[in-house]
Formats: C-alpha cells, sequence, structure tokens
C-alpha cells in the first residue's frame, strides 16, 4: 500500500492549532545526547519521521530511549558503536550531526557520507575541513567518512554559513580540549538552542546567537544536561500562515515565538495580510488584495530557504508578478512544473523565479519532491478547483507532526488515503 492526501477545495479556513517542536532543533540536541553522562529528557520533541529515523540510528548505536507522547527519555552510555551506516544516513542527511559528538566523546567513529539530495549537492566539505583543523584525521572509503584522533580547540572560519556544519562542531569543541572559535557560524534558533542547552550542561560558551561562538571545551569530561523543552517548529508556523494566506483566511497559530518568523511575518504584512503577534501567538487576517513580493532567501534572520515553496504558492494568487531568489540551493525549485501542473505561470532562470499572479488553480495529480516543495502542493491544492491528490507524502511527514489532523482542525478538506501499488 502507497498512501497520498487528497486534497479538495478548501477556498475558506479559520480556527486555531498548536505548532508542534521544531524538528531541527531536536535533530542536533538529540544528536548532542551522545555528550552527556546522566539520563537526559526532552519534551516537545514532534513525532515526525526524520526524529524517528535518528533514533533508528541511536538503536544501532547501541543507546537506551524510550519515546512517547512527545517526550524523549534517552541514556547514551550503552553507546557501544560508533558507525552511522549508510541505510539510515541515505534517507536522512541530517544524520550527519552524530559525527561532531561521536568523534568528540570516542575519538573514532565512522558516518557515511551523505549523497546529493533533491534540492542540490549539499556537500559536508565544511563539517570536515573544521574537523581537520580540531585535529582530526579524516579518511574518505568505501563511501564513508573515517574520522578519528583527540580533538582540540582551534579557530574555524567556515567559508560559507552552515547550520548543520556550525552545530556538528559546536559538539564537537564542547569536550576538545581548548577553545574553539568559529567564525562565520549560522545563528539560526535552532543553533542558538544546541547552545544554550550545552551551556546549562556546564559548558562555557560565548557569543551565543551572534556570528563568533567560542566555545571552551571540557577536554573529555562529560556533561550533566538539564531537561530540554524543544522550541517551536517556526517553519511549521510559517507554513499554517501561509495557509492562512493563500486561503485569505483568518487563523491563529499557539505555542510560537512569533521573534523566530520575524522575516517571515514582514513579508506577509508586505503582501497585504495583517498579522497581529503576541507572545507566544500569531493571527494572520485576510488582505484586501494579495500583493506580489519580491524574496530572496538567505541565513538567519534573512528570509528562510524552508519557507520559499510555500511563498510560491501564495504568489500565484498576488495581484502582479512576484520574483522569488533561491540563493542557498541550487536545485530548489522542484515545486514550480507541479505548481504549474495545477494552473500555475511561474517560469524558472537559474536561481529566480518569476510568479505570475491571479491565476485560477485547478486541481490535478502532484508528485512531493521534497519536504518544503511538498508543503507548497498542499496550500496550491487548498485553493484548487475540484481535488488534488499529491504523492509520494513520506516527505511531508519527515517533518510535518500531525499534518492531516491539523489541516482538518483549521476547517481544510484534507485527507490521507490508501491506494495500492500498481
Ligand atoms: C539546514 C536545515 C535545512 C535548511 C538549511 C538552510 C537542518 C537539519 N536542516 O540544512 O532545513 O534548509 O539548513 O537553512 O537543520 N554547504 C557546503 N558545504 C558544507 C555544508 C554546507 O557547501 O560542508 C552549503 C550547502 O550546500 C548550502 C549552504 O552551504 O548551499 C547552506 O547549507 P547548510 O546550512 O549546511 O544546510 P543544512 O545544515 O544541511
Amino acid at each position: 500500500m502507497y498512501k497520498y492526501l487528497n486534497i479538495k477545495h478548501s477556498p475558506k479556513l479559520s480556527g486555531s492549532i498548536e505548532i508542534s517542536g521544531a524538528k531541527n532543533a531536536a535533530l542536533p540536541i538529540i544528536a548532542s545526547t551522545i555528550l552527556a553522562k546522566n539520563d537526559v529528557t526532552l519534551t516537545n520533541v514532534p513525532e515526525v519521521a526524520d526524529v524517528k529515523t535518528l533514533l533508528k540510528l541511536f538503536d544501532l548505536l547501541g543507546a537506551d530511549y524510550s519515546f512517547k507522547n512527545n517526550i524523549l527519555n534517552i541514556n547514551t552510555n550503552s553507546i557501544h558503536s560508533t558507525t552511522a551506516v549508510y541505510e539510515i544516513v541515505k534517507t536522512m542527511r541530517a544524520s550527519i550531526l552524530v559525527l561532531g559528538p561521536l568523534l568528540s566523546r570516542f575519538k573514532e567513529c565512522k558516518v557515511s557520507l551523505p549523497g546529493g539530495c533533491a534540492i542540490g549537492a549539499r556537500p559536508v566539505d565544511l563539517h570536515l575541513k573544521a574537523l581537520d583543523a580540531m585535529g582530526a584525521d579524516i579518511k574518505i572509503e568505501g563511501g564513508y567518512i573515517k574520522a578519528s584522533g583527540k580533538l582540540r580547540g582551534a579557530d574555524i572560519i567556515f567559508d560559507k554559513i552552515t547550520v548543520t556544519g556550525t552545530e556538528n562542531i559546536i559538539m564537537a569543541a564542547t569536550l576538545a580540549k581548548g577553545k574553539t572559535r568559529i567564525i562565520n557560524a549560522a545563528k539560526e534558533p535552532e543553533v542558538v538552542q544546541l547552545c544554550e542547552i550545552l551551556k546549562d550542561a556546564g559548558v562555557e560558551i560565548e557569543g551565543i546567537s551572534s556570528n563568533e561562538i567560542i566555545i571552551n571545551g571540557t577536554d573529555g569530561e562529560l556533561l550533566n544536561f538539564k531537561k530540554i523543552e524543544i522550541i517551536p517548529d517556526r517553519i511549521e508556523a510559517g507554513t499554517y500562515l501561509a495557509a492562512g494566506a493563500i486561503t485569505n483566511s483568518k487563523i491563529t497559530l499557539k505555542k510560537v515565538i512569533p521573534t523566530h518568523l520575524e522575516s517571515v511575518l514582514v513579508k506577509f504584512s508586505e503582501m497585504g495580510y495583517k498579522i497581529e503577534a503576541k507572545k507566544d501567538e500569531i493571527t494572520i487576517f485576510p488582505a484586501n488584495s494579495i500583493k506580489p513580493t519580491n524574496i530572496s532567501t538567505t541565513e538567519y534572520p534573512g528570509f528562510p530557504t524552508d519557507m520559499q515553496a510555500q511563498f510560491m504558492a501564495i504568489a500565484t494568487q498576488a495581484n502582479g508578478v512576484s520574483i522569488i531568489e533561491e540563493r542557498l540551493f541550487e536545485n530548489r525549485f522542484m515545486h514550480v512544473p507541479e505548481l504549474n501542473r495545477l494552473g500555475a505561470d511561474i517560469k524558472i532562470q537559474g536561481k529566480i523565479a518569476t510568479v505570475y499572479g491571479a491565476k485560477e488553480l485547478i486541481g490535478a495529480d502532484v508528485m512531493a519532491t521534497d519536504l518544503r516543495a511538498s508543503s507548497a502542493l498542499v496550500l496550491a491544492a487548498l485553493i484548487a478547483k475540484g481535488e488534488t491528490n499529491v504523492h509520494r507524502i513520506y516527505h511531508l511527514f519527515r517533518g510535518y507532526e500531525k499534518l492531516t489532523q491539523k489541516f482538518k482542525a483549521l476547517g481544510a478538506n484534507v485527507e490521507l488515503r490508501d491506494e495500492p501499488l500498481p
């Protein structure tokens, strides 16, 4: 059996939903428990496929855990293997996040090299160059990164800002001997939470949420983790706001951190929507007229690449032409041909997509290609006349918890269906 999403024309949404914990915060924080000497409890952990994949890897490493009702209890003292096998890494690139902590705790590890992926080549050269600068011996053999050696602090200057690269080096530096200075570090809220929980666990870290992070390593001494609550998922929140926007409806999100979404909220306002943000709540109100927009994706606090596809779906309904530039990933326009199958008029030239707005969309069968591209198809399907079937939806369940329930709670006509394989 194979599952797909059937979405019937749902021109108006209403009501409120709660946002889940951030997948991209949970993954590095789970990886960081390799640095702990105690039982660690994480709450608000989203029950999404990527988290389950990482836990499968932890099973193979030998860690002990239980995961129920969004609470993860984990103890990594029973780890007996330091190999992250191809079968896991190929399904989730973020498995590379175990490289830094495994090497730093066990002084050796073997992690499958992630291959290319749907949205681009996505190399891990910057992770490896930084570990090399910290004294690791790195070899690539049989598709695996083989890393060994005792890590020492170093000055790391990232050529490009990399989120998981920064996280890997923060974790590697935590148990290293001496000071590591990470220059041109990523400062996404997920990187900030990783730093904060490590600091709470006893590591000296300065420059949290800046481009220069300084970590004074413990020289092998394991950490005593406190209880951790995963921050809300800003991309999930942005996606549901986009559902409100494309249907020009009023909806409210609860359990969010509005400041994590500033660049996204500004774009909604520029497009004519009214946004009301309270401490942990955001409401979007309909626009009188949806204005076209210009977007260029960039690192935090700029406009996130993970929201690009969703805004492209909204732009198909704007009164005018929008220009969307994807600066981070070279192949992140896979949703464009699928949106065009629904009746959108989008042209791509290199990194730039030109979206001609005010198009009537009509339901069709479409194919999900990656996590965020898939969510753009769901958004477009809400306003498409008739029915849309979104296939290969396992991409969506990698990162959206209770997706069908949440859309239904907002009044969307969304149903998960089974279909026998042809
Ligand atoms: C993370 C997020 C992903 C988001 C992306 C950009 C997680 C689990 N995933 O992915 O959702 O879309 O940040 O915000 O947090 N690069 C190199 N060499 C490297 C590393 C990166 O050239 O060694 C390049 C990449 O190909 C890309 C750019 O740097 O062009 C940024 O990628 P990076 O920030 O590393 O993305 P991820 O951490 O993989």
